[in-house]
């Protein structure tokens, strides 16, 4: 039995040091140490043995069994670290990897300074409308106090699509359709695209415009004043200050256009204000009777002032975009400067 004993003693060390998972692991302990097991075999064997053997031998079985179970013990310690590691090497993270998220998109300059500018006027109660591009001149002129043969006209280089339609040069036709179709109080903005034969840096065949538009009793330039310093401010920042300056627009009288100080020299003077400590921003002025009645709005009852306002040139004031021409072109390293 001794043989017995030392043969499995010399062999189980190498066998369980070789098991390689928890399943081969039990496979051992119920070999060595199960109901059938060989070390249960060997202390069922015992009986067999003499008197003054029994002691001597048990005690050797038991070594036996004390060192088979610290194998299988150890063995399974190892195996249990064996598989961590793997499991810790497999779903290793490495935080400095930078990470390829796709691209994501955002809003064009000219939406955002839309958004802003219409964000500005409905803050103070504005409603927004449109009007179609393709136009009637009828609209886009006539209802203006711009007849056929107004000089003006020449000012605005038109597309024509026959002697009667043509692409609007001037959000200024959705007020004319307004006043037409609705009764005062009207208080609209109306931005949208426009077309006219223009093309170089400051220029483009198509730009957008928000026009404004008030009318109700007893409005007057005061109003006006009021309403842009207001809007100045919110879009190109608390401290702007307006001023008004004579201008001339069939549709208005009087009619002024509005400068705000320079948001970038604050009034010194700089590239940007072309030295002035001013930068001209929008054309506005009271409604011109002629066009109240031309629309069907009695203009002893009623008056109104309008504001046209250039989308671009707001933006590119904001921005500091100093070509027109780059707001077109899409390339995504300049519109990605703008999320
Ligand atoms: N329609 C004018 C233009 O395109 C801008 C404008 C000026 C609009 C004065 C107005 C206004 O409503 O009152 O140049």
């Amino acid at each position: 039995m001794l043989d017995k004993i030392k043969s499995i003693s010399d062999s189980v060390k190498k066998i369980i040091s070789e098991a390689d998972g928890s399943g081969v692991l039990n496979d051992m302990r119920v070999k060595y140490l199960g109901k059938n097991g060989e070390i249960t075999a060997l202390l069922k064997n015992l009986k067999n043995c003499s008197p003054e053997e029994k002691p001597f031998i048990g005690k050797h079985i038991n070594i036996l069994r004390e060192q088979v179970e610290k194998l299988l013990a150890e063995r399974e310690k190892t195996l249990a670290e064996i598989e961590l590691n793997k499991k810790i090497e497999s779903e290793k993270i490495d935080v400095t990897l930078s990470l390829n998220y796709p691209k994501k998109g955002g809003l064009h300059p000219l939406t955002l300074a839309r958004n802003e500018l219409v964000d500005a006027f409905v803050g103070m109660g504005f409603e927004v409308k449109e009007g179609p591009e393709i136009e009637l001149d009828f609209y886009n002129f006539q209802q203006l106090n711009i007849p056929k043969d107004h000089p003006s006209r020449d000012a605005q280089d038109t597309f024509y699509i026959n002697d009667n339609i043509l692409l609007r040069t001037q959000t200024s036709a959705v007020q004319a359709r307004t006043m037409e179709s609705e009764k005062p109080p009207i208080r609209i903005v109306c931005p949208g695209k426009v077309y006219r034969l223009d093309d170089d840096a400051t220029h483009s065949p198509m730009f957008q415009q928000i026009e404004g538009l008030v009318v109700d009793k007893n409005i007057n330039l005061c109003d006006l004043k009021g309403t842009l310093d207001e809007f100045a401010r919110k879009f190109f920042g608390e401290d702007t200050k307006t001023r008004f300056r004579p201008s001339y627009f069939p549709f208005t009288e009087p009619s002024v256009e509005l400068d705000v100080s320079c948001f970038m020299c604050h009034g010194k003077g700089c590239r940007l204000c072309k030295g002035t400590g001013w930068i001209e921003v929008l054309g506005a002025g009271v409604v011109n009777p002629v066009v109240l009645k031309n629309c069907g709005i009695d203009p002893e009852i009623y008056s109104g002032f309008a504001f046209g306002i250039g989308i671009e040139r707001c933006a590119m004031l904001k921005y500091g975009i100093p070509d027109m021409r780059i707001l077109f072109e899409n390339d995504i390293r300049f519109l990605s400067q703008y999320k």
